[in-house]
C-alpha cells in the first residue's frame, strides 16, 4: 500500500496522473468560459435582460441547466455537457444566484 502510494505521487510529480489527483472534482464549472460561450451565441433571440425579467421562468439551478440545454439546442451550438454547465454557472453566478 505504502509503495503504491509513493509510486502514484512519483508519477504525479513526473507529470502523469496529476490532473486526476489534483483536479478533483473534475466537474467544477468555469463561469468565465460560460460567459464567453454565452456571448458567442446566445444573443440571437434575447440578451441577458431576459434573466432578470419580472416574469422569469427559472427558479432553480436544475431548471436553469435544463433551459440552457433547450436554448442551446435551438441555437444549434452543439455544446457538450461541460459547456452547458459552464454557461449555467455563469448565468447563476451573475443573475439567478440559486443555491441549488
Ligand atoms: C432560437 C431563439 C433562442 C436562442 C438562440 C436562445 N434562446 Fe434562450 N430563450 C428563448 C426564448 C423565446 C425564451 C423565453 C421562453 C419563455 O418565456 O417561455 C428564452 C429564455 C431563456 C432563459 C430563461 C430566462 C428566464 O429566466 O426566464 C434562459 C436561461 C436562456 N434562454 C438561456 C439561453 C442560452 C444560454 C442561450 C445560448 C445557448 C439562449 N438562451 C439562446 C429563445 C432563445
Amino acid at each position: 500500500m505504502k509503495t503504491q502510494q509513493k509510486q502514484t505521487w512519483g508519477q504525479c510529480l513526473a507529470g502523469f496522473g496529476c490532473a486526476l489527483l489534483l483536479a478533483n472534482p473534475a466537474f467544477a464549472a468555469d463561469p468565465a468560459n460560460g460567459e464567453k460561450l454565452y456571448n458567442g451565441g446566445c444573443f440571437k433571440c434575447h440578451d441577458t435582460t431576459i434573466h432578470t425579467r419580472p416574469d422569469k421562468i427559472i427558479f432553480s439551478k436544475k431548471a436553469l441547466i435544463k433551459r440552457v440545454e433547450f436554448c442551446e439546442g435551438n441555437a444549434g451550438m452543439n455544446w457538450n455537457k461541460g459547456q452547458i454547465e459552464d454557461v449555467a454557472e455563469y448565468l447563476n453566478k451573475t443573475f439567478y444566484k440559486y443555491e441549488n
